[in-house]
C-alpha cells in the first residue's frame, strides 16, 4: 500500500482515474480501506489474494504463516474493465476517488465454505453470511494504492490513526495500556469493568468503540459517541482514560473476531485486551440457539494472545448487587446474595422504545438521558396523518379543523393539500394513472421527511390507489394515521365544490372521459384505515374529534393536563 501525500499525484490521478473501471465501496469496503491505509491492519497491506485467503478460511493463518482470524476483502464483479492487470479506481458514494487497486488477481471464492469456517455457520441470521450471500463471487486483490482516507466529518478529534495514538500514549508516558472495544452505549458495569482492569495492569484505559459497521440495528455511532464522551468527562478519573473511535467494520464472528480486535488494538499501541461475556456476539441464530457459547471469545483469545502479542483482560458477566450497592463479576457473588441485571433486550424494548430513562444503578444519568432522548415517547415523535377520499368528501375541511384543535394540544402541522401541491411540488404532472402515482408519492415522501424530523404533516390528496397510500405509510416509518373520508359518492357529486363532477360527466357523455375519479377512475378504500369519517353523517366537529380520540389512544397527544415527568 502506497499512501501518496502529494496534492499533485491526487490531481494527476483524478485526471487519469475516468480512464479505469470504478468501484463504489460499500460501508465494509470503506472502513476496510481505511484500516488498510492507517496500519490498523498491519501487517495486512491490502485486500486478500487467494493464497491468504484460503489459509485465513481454513488455519487463521496467512500464508506466510502469521495468525490472522478473518477474510480482508474485496468482492468484485469481474468483466467491464475490472479484470487481472488492470488498476481499479475505488471510490465512496459521493464519486470521491479513494485509490487504486492495481489488480494482480481476482478469483472465486466458495461462499458456503467462508461462512462455515469464519463465521461458523451457514445462517443467513448471521449479518456476515448474509453479507456473504449478498455480493458478487469474486474477489480482487493486488498492490493497494491509497489516495485519500475516507473522509470523516464527525467527532474528527476522536478519530486518531495507530501513529497518533501511540503518540498520545507516549506523551502521557503510558506504556502499559489496556483497550477496552465496544459496539453498544456503556453502562455502569461497562464502567466497572473498564476501571478495574485498568486497576489490575496498573496503567493507562483506552476506550475504543466500534464507529464503523456494527450489528445491523445497535444504537447509532453518534448517539453512542455522545454518551462515552459524558462518561468519560464525568465519571472517570481525570487522566486515567483516552476515547478514541475505531473505523473497523465489524464481522460479528465472536472467537475468530476477537483475535482481530486484539491484533489491532495492539497496533494501536496497546499492550492489553478487555474480553468479557459474549464478545463480538452476533446473538441467537434462526432456531433461537446462540451463534457461539459466551466465553468462546475468551478461550479463543487465551490460545493465542501470546502470538499476537497481547494480554487479556477476562471478566464473567458483570453483575449488580442491590443489597451492597456494587458490581461484581458474577463469580464472584457472595452466597445467597440478590443480583440485578437489565439484559439488550430489555434496554431496547422496556426502557428505550417507550422512552423511558433507565435506572441510575445501571445507567449513569447523563448516559441515560442521551439514550431517553434519542427514542422520544410518541408524543414528541412526529406524524403524518393521511387524508383520503373522493373529490368532495370533506378531506381538506376537516383537516384544516384538525389543525386548529391539534395547536391545542402543542402540535404544530403543516398541510400539504392536492390541489395546493399540483401547483407547486407537482406542477406539470397529469391525472394518467403514472401521474397521479409520481404524485402521491412526492407528497409521502415530503411528509415522510418531516415526520422522521418529529414534524407533523397533514396530507389531504385523493389518493385512490392503496399500493401508494401504503408506500406512503412506509416513508414515514409507520408514523402514519390513515383518515378515510368516506362519504358516499352521491354526496360528494351532489356536493361538487369545485364543479369536477358536472364537468367529468358531461365529458364521459361526449365520449370524451377525463379519469375523474369516483365516475370514470377507480377509487381503492382503505382496508384498515385507522379513523373512517362519513361527512355526510358527521359534523366537522365530531370528525375532528374522532381523530384527536385516536391520536390519544395511539400517544401522538397527550390527554389536557397531562404532567410529563
Ligand atoms: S461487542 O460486540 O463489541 O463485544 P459490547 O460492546 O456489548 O459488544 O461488549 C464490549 C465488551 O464488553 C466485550 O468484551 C464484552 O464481552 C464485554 N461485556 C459487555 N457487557 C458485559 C457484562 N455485562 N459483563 C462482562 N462483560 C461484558
Amino acid at each position: 500500500m502506497d499512501l501518496i501525500a502529494g496534492a499533485e499525484r491526487a490531481d494527476e490521478m483524478k485526471a487519469t482515474a475516468k480512464d479505469f473501471a470504478s468501484l463504489t465501496l460499500d460501508e465494509r469496503g470503506l472502513c476496510d480501506l481505511e484500516l488498510l491505509a492507517v496500519g490498523g491492519f498491519s501487517p495486512l497491506k491490502s485486500f486478500m489474494g487467494k493464497a491468504d485467503y484460503e489459509r485465513v478460511v481454513g488455519e487463521m493463518r496467512l500464508a506466510d504463516g502469521t495468525l490472522w482470524p478473518l477474510p480482508v476483502t474485496l468482492p468484485v464483479t469481474p468483466g467491464d474493465g475490472v479484470a487481472e492487470g488492470k488498476p481499479l479506481a475505488l471510490r465512496d458514494v459521493y464519486e470521491n476517488l479513494l485509490g487504486f487497486l492495481h489488480v494482480q488477481e481476482i478469483f472465486p471464492y466458495d461462499k458456503e465454505a467462508e461462512a462455515r469456517h469464519a463465521y461458523g455457520t451457514l445462517d443467513a441470521k448471521h449479518p456476515s453470511v448474509a453479507a456473504l450471500q449478498r455480493q458478487p463471487g469474486y474477489y480482487a486483490s493486488g498492490r493497494l494504492e491509497v489516495i485519500r482516507i475516507p473522509p470523516h466529518y464527525d467527532f474528527v478529534e476522536l478519530r486518531r490513526s495507530p501513529v497518533q495514538l501511540r503518540a498520545h500514549f507516549h506523551a502521557l508516558g503510558w506504556s502499559q495500556i489496556v483497550a477496552f472495544q465496544t459496539r453498544n452505549p456503556l453502562h455502569r458495569a461497562h464502567e466497572e469493568l473498564t476501571k478495574r482492569a485498568a486497576q489490575q495492569i496498573g496503567g493507562g484505559l483506552l476506550i475504543h468503540p466500534v464507529v464503523g459497521v456494527t450489528k445491523p440495528g445497535d444504537v447509532d455511532h453518534f448517539t453512542r459517541v455522545r454518551c462515552y464522551r459524558a462518561l468519560v468527562d464525568n465519571y472517570y478519573k481525570s487522566g486515567s482514560v483516552v476515547l478514541s473511535l475505531l473505523p473497523l467494520a465489524m464481522r460479528m464472528a465472536g472467537p475468530r473476531e476477537v483475535l482481530l480486535h486484539a491484533i489491532i488494538r495492539r497496533n494501536y499501541g496497546c499492550t492489553h485486551f478487555i474480553v468479557g461475556r459474549d464478545h463480538a456476539g452476533p446473538g441467537k441464530d434462526s432456531t433461537g440457539k446462540p451463534f457461539y457459547q459466551p466465553y468462546a471469545a475468551q478461550e479463543s483469545m487465551a490460545k493465542h494472545q501470546g502470538e499476537i502479542g497481547m494480554q487479556m483482560v477476562d471478566f464473567k458477566q458483570m453483575v449488580f448487587l442491590p443489597e451492597e450497592n456494587r458490581y461484581c463479576p458474577n463469580d464472584e457473588v457472595p452466597p445467597g446474595a440478590k443480583t440485578a441485571d437489565i439484559s439488550g433486550t430489555e434496554v431496547r424494548e422496556k426502557y428505550l422504545a417507550k422512552g423511558l430513562q433507565l435506572p441510575e444503578w445501571f445507567s449513569r444519568p447523563a448516559v441515560a438521558e442521551i439514550l431517553a432522548e434519542m427514542n422520544p415517547p410518541k408524543f414528541r415523535q412526529g406524524v403524518t396523518i393521511w387524508f383520503t377520499g373522493l373529490s368532495g368528501s370533506g378531506k381538506s375541511t376537516v383537516a384544516h379543523a384538525t389543525i386548529e384543535r391539534m395547536a391545542e394540544y402543542g402540535r404544530n402541522c403543516s398541510l400539504l393539500d392536492g390541489d395546493e401541491i399540483r401547483t407547486h411540488l407537482s406542477k406539470g404532472l397529469g391525472f394518467s394513472k403514472e401521474d397521479r402515482d409520481t404524485n402521491i408519492r412526492r407528497v409521502g415522501y415530503v411528509a415522510g421527511m418531516v415526520t422522521q424530523h418529529g414534524g407533523t404533516t397533514l396530507c389531504s390528496v385523493i389518493s385512490p390507489y392503496r399500493a401508494i397510500r401504503d408506500e406512503a405509510r412506509k416513508m414515514s416509518k409507520g408514523n402514519f394515521i390513515e383518515v378515510y373520508c368516506s362519504t358516499p359518492l352521491e354526496v360528494c357529486e351532489q356536493r361538487d365544490v369545485k364543479g369536477m363532477y358536472s364537468k367529468a360527466r358531461a365529458a364521459l357523455a361526449s365520449g370524451k372521459p377525463m379519469g375523474f375519479t369516483g365516475v370514470d377512475d377507480p377509487y381503492e378504500p382503505p382496508l384498515n384505515p385507522e379513523v373512517t369519517l362519513d361527512t355526510s353523517k358527521l359534523s366537522v366537529q365530531e370528525c375532528v374529534d374522532l381523530i384527536i380520540d385516536k391520536l390519544l389512544e395511539l400517544g401522538y397527544v397527550l390527554p389536557h393536563g397531562h404532567i410529563v415527568e
